[in-house]
């Protein structure tokens, strides 16, 4: 039987080869896609799950939801993805059009439908925290809650302590890290190094010479250079991808358990990703330090993959 799906995503260039991935995947059924306001705003990133759902042949829902967190003002990554966040190709419009159901509760509704399904969320959490603070018990009907996001004991990507989706929305996410969800955190670090497509993965791809495989290719052409810019590494970082792959086969990371908690109070590490790498924070001897997190169940957190099989399974994606 297929698993069942909720994606969430500020679908950009990285976000578009993810749901290519799942929708492409012949064990799921994708239930429902909402859209969030992240990489671009939500309706540019609406536009783009439709064109990316439509590119694929799917007739998946596509719900539009927040457009700004919920606190702070809201910051796009432009200047990473491009100013339509596919690298500006001037991709025609989408014939499809979103749902008129507003994409909170979409997942409200998706998740008690689907009781068990894999909610994948590849932007900043605010719909998932709206749909949290309404219905809080969707938290244990959820089987598995896959986010790319964070730097778990790592360095960030918008500051030295934080990721670009926990840091737009530090208050969400800390909502939803806390909220009892089955967390399983794919952070920044994940993707990069040997995770990177260099020139001959990306040969690899164009070779399988269709429609769905160039696009992924082109539509990461800014958000390449941007990468180059950002850490001297040459080559497609694809954060979200690597974290649909993990969605997909979870053995392809190496994971373990641990509190994780989000920083919002302080500016110089607003939306760092603290995690209890060494399991210090329930010994007897800390045990009332950090009281809050301690309440709550431990998150899975991947370390390390095997570069050769995520890459394995991205061709598989778009082959
Ligand atoms: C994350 O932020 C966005 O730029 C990507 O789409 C990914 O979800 C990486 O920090
Ligand atoms: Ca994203």
């Amino acid at each position: 039987m297929a698993r069942t799906f909720l994606i969430d995503t500020d679908t950009a260039s990285d976000d578009a080869v993810a749901i290519i991935m799942a929708l492409r995947a012949s064990d799921v059924r994708v239930a429902a896609i909402t859209t969030v306001a992240g990489n671009v705003n939500v309706q540019q990133s609406t536009r783009n799950a439709l064109y990316t759902v439509e590119l694929c042949g799917a007739d998946v829902p596509v719900y539009a939801g927040a457009e700004k967190p919920l606190l702070r003002r809201y910051e796009n990554a432009t200047w990473f993805h491009g100013r339509d966040g596919l690298g500006d190709h001037g991709y025609a419009p989408a014939r499809r059009t979103p749902e008129s159901m507003h994409a909170v509760d979409a997942i409200i509704q998706t998740i008690e439908t689907n009781p068990g399904l894999v909610m994948v969320t590849l932007g900043p959490l605010t719909n998932v925290a709206l749909a949290l603070a309404r219905k809080p018990q969707i938290a244990s009907q959820v089987g598995r809650c896959v986010v790319m996001g964070g730097a778990p004991c790592c360095e960030g990507n918008v500051t030295p302590a934080a990721e670009f989706n926990i840091w737009v929305d530090p208050e969400a996410a800390r909502l939803v890290m806390l909220s009892g969800l089955p967390i399983e955190l794919v952070g920044w670090h994940l993707c990069r190094r040997d995770a990177v497509l260099h020139d001959d993965d990306i040969g690899r791809v164009l070779a399988l010479n269709n429609r769905v495989a160039s696009f992924a290719i082109e539509c990461n052409s800014h958000a390449r250079s941007a990468y180059k810019i950002q850490t001297g590494e040459d080559g497609i970082c694809l954060p979200d991808p690597v974290t649909m792959c993990l969605a997909l086969d979870p053995s392809v990371g190496n994971w373990s358990e641990h509190y994780v908690d989000v920083e919002t109070q302080s500016e110089l590490t607003r939306g760092m990703t603290v995690v209890d790498r060494l399991s210090v924070a329930d010994d007897e001897r800390n045990k009332t330090v950090w009281t809050e997190v301690l309440r709550r169940p431990r998150a899975k957190v991947y370390w390390t993959m095997d570069t050769q099989r995520w890459k394995a399974a991205l061709m598989a994606g778009l082959r």
